[in-house]
């Protein structure tokens, strides 16, 4: 069973799936797709709600940035790399494993 849908996706637009108790986000790049902890490390905020520019994600509260092909934090305030889940594609079907 999938989690979402390639077409669910729009390029450069992150989205916000839960599972197993985590909240994920989930963003298409290309033809790629990225799962990376939804919550910044560095305070309580969505990242979902961020910005994307090439490979990396923009926290919206203090502007930390984030590499979503390996989580790691880019730049200040963050410090913490973002937990990081691989992405199966099948056809249209997303599958984030965790
Ligand atoms: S909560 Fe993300 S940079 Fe502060």
């Amino acid at each position: 069973m999938s989690d979402l849908t390639l077409d669910q996706l729009s390029p450069g637009k992150p989205m916000r799936i839960e599972k197993d108790g985590k909240s994920i986000c989930v963003t298409k790049i290309g033809d790629q797709v990225f799962a990376v902890d939804d919550t910044c490390t560095h305070s309580d905020a969505s990242l979902s709600e961020g910005d994307i520019t090439d490979f990396k994600i923009e926290c919206w509260l203090h502007g930390a940035e984030f590499d979503l092909r390996n989580g790691q934090a880019l730049t200040l305030p963050a410090t913490q790399p973002l937990e990081t889940y691989a992405v199966k594609i099948d056809g249209n079907s997303v599958t984030v494993e965790i």
